[in-house]
């Protein structure tokens, strides 16, 4: 089971509350966090790409890097830890996002992926005059697939003429070739998302689901399995979840209590407003989800909330969700929560017992 770490390349991290840790996404913070992960045997680190913040009075994700520029800065700092960077498909065209990947793998030959990112919040797009219109809700998987399918030529032949129904290339060019395959994941929820996964992709997110229950997004990792039999392909399920960890269960539930207390209410509303002009937000599982009850304040993330011994043995309970491949972790706070998940969740997890053997 992989472990990765989704950094906080947004202020604030995945919390929309006035009483959580607040900070700003720093190069020097995501640095350490990186390194820190790295130092602690986890397998992966992810940048999400934000364009546009939910604004509140934490004016939550309103400050924000870019995901390729730092994960090329991460690239050069570190030497095991595997890379994902994510792309905004409506900004980027495939032969420069390609291009950017080659040459992060040039930085770290290997080590480096890309998340694509069908874009559902259309404010992002909006701001620059290239939301190309509520017709994108309904195509943006189809988009997406033409946009992966030119990459995929590029990298492995560097050459593409593909011709399609978004994506023209003529004679297009791309070398040198990377060093390794670069992998492609995604993190659709809506079955188009899924499908598209499943025929394009390498691995698949889905979301942990509710408060220290570790086996209820098993139905959502059981639709990834089925997509995938039927593509005949290996598209492997990812799971997301936060860890809000301390010395006692109840200082961290203590904590917990505290940041909903806090939870930015004009955020949560930004963020649903945006989610519902999606006309497929009423017909199956889509952004809207992080929007809804019991927790938009982090986003409907999964979370464990507990002592370390706790949540050790939610995190082995987790990696028997059938289908499952890895997991990727937030924290209320990132430095504090890596060292405690380094020092004292791992080396009683199970499932994590090489990691601790091999330190
Ligand atoms: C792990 C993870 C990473 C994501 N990264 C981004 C991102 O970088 N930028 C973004 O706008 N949306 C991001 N999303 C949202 C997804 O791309 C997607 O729109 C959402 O999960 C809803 O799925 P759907 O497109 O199938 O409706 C992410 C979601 C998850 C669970």
């Amino acid at each position: 089971m992989d472990i990765g770490v989704f950094i906080p390349i947004a202020n604030n991290g995945w919390i929309m509350s006035a009483t959580s840790p607040q900070y700003m996404p720093t190069w020097e913070l995501n640095k350490e966090i990186t390194l820190k992960a790295e130092e602690y045997g986890l397998d992966f680190a992810l940048s999400m790409i934000k364009l546009h913040g939910f604004g509140g009075e934490t004016e939550f994700w309103d400050y924000a890097l870019e995901s390729f520029t730092l994960m090329a800065g991460l690239a050069a700092v570190t030497k095991k830890i595997k890379l994902y960077a994510s792309v905004p498909v409506l900004a980027i065209p495939p032969a420069i996002c390609a291009r950017m990947a080659v040459t992060i793998d040039a930085i770290a030959p290997g080590r480096f992926g890309v998340n694509i990112v069908s874009g559902w919040q259309k404010a992002e797009y909006d701001q620059m005059s290239i939301w190309p219109g509520q017709e994108h809700f309904l195509r943006r998987y189809d988009y997406c697939a033409e946009y992966v399918t030119v990459m995929k030529e590029l990298w492995t032949t560097g050459h593409s003429d593909f011709k399609g129904q978004f994506f023209t290339m003529n004679d297009c060019r791309l070398l040198p070739k990377p060093n390794a395959k670069i992998d492609i994941i995604c993190a659709g929820q809506s079955q188009t998302g899924v499908d598209f996964a499943a025929q394009h992709a390498d691995y698949n997110f889905c979301f942990g689901m509710g408060l220290n229950e570790p086996t209820k997004c098993q139905p959502a990792v059981d639709r990834n399995v089925e997509a995938s039999k039927k593509t005949g392909r290996d598209c492997g399920a990812l799971l997301l979840w936060m860890i809000i960890a301390d010395e006692t269960d109840e200082a961290a539930m203590a904590k917990w209590e505290h940041y909903k207390s806090g939870a930015d209410l004009d955020a949560i509303a930004w963020m649903n407003h945006q989610g519902e002009a999606d006309p497929r937000a009423a017909l199956d599982v889509s952004a809207i989800y992080m929007s809804r009850p019991p927790s938009a304040m982090n986003l409907n993330i999964g979370t464990l909330v507990g002592s370390y011994e706790t949540v050790a043995r939610l995190m082995d309970e987790i990696a028997e969700v059938k289908g499952a491949s890895g997991i990727m972790l937030t924290f209320d706070d990132f430095l504090v929560g890596l060292d405690q998940f380094g020092q004292r969740i791992q080396p009683l997890m199970k499932t994590r017992a090489h990691v601790s053997a091999a330190a």
